[in-house]
Parts: structure tokens; C-alpha cells; sequence
């Protein structure tokens, strides 16, 4: 089922880049050795050495784009560099959760990539509300004032890392729109400012995400994560 669901993500993806991760076993052991060290520079900017040194070292061309072979390791340790710097930028932002979503329970062992939110690295957040979330498709039910979030962030061929979206599904009460089973669905920029909200702000840019996400009606339109990244 989840396999499934994560091939026809794939197929509708652009730039799935589901080969970049399938070197990495030990994961815990590669940090220890030194990535965090490497990370959080003086400037506030983060990087991944290895990348930024490899662009350096072939003369700094011209590069455009997102770099595609990035290790579990360094996209984890890129993550908890760029993270303080998703925290004040999404604080800024009213919508639920915004502010408060790196203080929940995180359900992802590592970063991954997500071919379906833009081809970056994500996390996977919920609240206390919507904990059975963590119980995956055996769920049960999401209450009235779940919350699930979603961070981003991308590395450069520079070995930058950027700051990406906050997407987040927010379960309203009862009525408030059949066809995305009561979840509102949220697209925060990286400057805080609110891209679309469905039936909200700008509701019709981010109609979309109720298109894909749809096609798991019987999950309560939630896809979960790939198994290899999940929390027990
Ligand atoms: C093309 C399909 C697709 C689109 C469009 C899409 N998503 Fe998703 N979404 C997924 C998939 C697949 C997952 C789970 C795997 C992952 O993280 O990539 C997911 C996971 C999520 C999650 C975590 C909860 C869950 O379902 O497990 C949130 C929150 C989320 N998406 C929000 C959004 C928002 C907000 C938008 C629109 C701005 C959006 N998504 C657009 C496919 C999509």
C-alpha cells in the first residue's frame, strides 16, 4: 500500500531524486564523526563542506539548482544547522502551528527528500492532538485541532542550504470543506508570509495540494513518510 503510494508520488514528481539516499546505512555514526562540526558557519549561513569544497576546488562555476547527491547524514546535519533559522522565520507566521511546530514530536528519523513538495528535503511534525499520526496508517482517527507540519530545505550545487516552505495540514471542525476531509492546507514562504491557505488567504494557489493529497481519501488524506524514516 505504502509502496504503492509512493511510486505514483514518484511518477508525478519532478526531480525524485529517490536514488540520492541509498547509500547510507549508518547514518548516527557518519554525524558523530564530524558533519555538525563542519555546519554552522559564522555568517549564519550553513553548508555542507564536502559540496561547497568540491565546488571550490572545480574553480566555482556557475551553478544553478539543487545538488542531487546529498547523504542522509549531511541532509540530517544540514537540518539541525538551517532549523534555528526555520524557527524565527516561521514564527513570524499566524497560522497555526507556525510558531510552535519544532517544539512537537518529530516523526522522521532524518531528513528526506520529497519529490512531491518541491524536490527538497523535508520533516514530518504533529502536534499533541494529532499524535496518533505517529501510529501511521493504523492511525485510528485525527481529531478536531490536529496539526501536522512539514519544514524544508534544500542544499545548492554551491553546498548551500536553503531555507524552503512550511507546509501544514490543519484539521477543522466538521463542515469546513468536504472535499479535503476537513484539513486546511497551508503554504508558508520562508518569509514568514502565508503563499495560500485552502478556504482562506489565497486558498486557490494551494488548491493543489488537496488534488494530490485526495488520492488517500481512505488515510484521511494523509501519505505518511517512507518507511526506512519513520519513528517507532
Ligand atoms: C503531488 C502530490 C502532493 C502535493 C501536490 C502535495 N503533497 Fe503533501 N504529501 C505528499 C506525499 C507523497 C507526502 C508524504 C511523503 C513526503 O513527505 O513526501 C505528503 C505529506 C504531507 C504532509 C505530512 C502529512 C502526511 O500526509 O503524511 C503535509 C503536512 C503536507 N504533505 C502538506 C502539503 C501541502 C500544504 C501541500 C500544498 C502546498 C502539499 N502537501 C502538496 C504529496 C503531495
Amino acid at each position: 500500500m505504502t509502496a504503492k503510494i509512493f511510486a505514483i508520488a514518484a511518477m508525478v514528481s519532478v526531480g525524485f531524486a529517490a536514488s540520492a539516499h541509498a547509500t547510507d546505512t549508518d547514518v548516527q555514526g557518519e554525524l558523530r564523526a564530524s558533519f555538525f562540526t563542519q555546519l554552522a558557519a559564522a555568517d549564519g549561513k550553513c553548508f555542507v563542506d564536502r559540496i561547497r569544497d568540491e565546488w571550490e576546488a572545480a574553480g566555482k562555476p556557475k551553478v544553478k539548482g539543487w545538488h542531487e547527491d546529498v547523504s542522509d547524514a549531511e541532509a540530517e546535519a544540514a537540518y539541525q544547522c538551517i532549523k534555528a533559522k526555520a524557527a524565527t522565520a516561521f514564527e513570524k507566521s499566524a497560522e497555526e502551528g507556525a510558531a510552535s511546530y519544532q517544539s512537537w514530536k518529530r516523526y522522521n528519523t532524518g531528513a528526506y527528500v520529497s519529490g512531491t513538495h518541491g524536490g527538497r528535503f523535508v520533516n514530518n511534525f504533529a502536534n499533541e492532538t494529532g499524535a496518533a499520526y505517529g501510529r501511521f496508517e493504523e492511525f485510528g482517527s485525527m481529531p478536531v485541532g490536529s496539526i501536522l507540519a512539514k519544514d524544508s530545505f534544500g542544499v545548492n550545487k554551491r553546498g548551500e542550504v536553503k531555507l524552503g516552505p512550511l507546509f501544514t495540514m490543519v484539521k477543522k471542525e466538521a463542515g469546513f470543506n468536504e472535499k479535503s476531509r476537513d484539513w486546511q492546507y497551508v503554504l508558508i514562504l520562508p518569509n514568514g508570509k502565508t503563499m495560500g491557505a485552502t478556504g482562506g488567504e489565497n486558498g486557490k494557489k494551494v488548491e493543489f495540494c488537496i488534488a494530490c493529497h485526495e488520492a488517500v481519501n481512505e488515510l484521511d488524506q494523509m501519505f505518511f513518510l517512507p518507511d526506512e524514516y519513520r519513528v517507532r
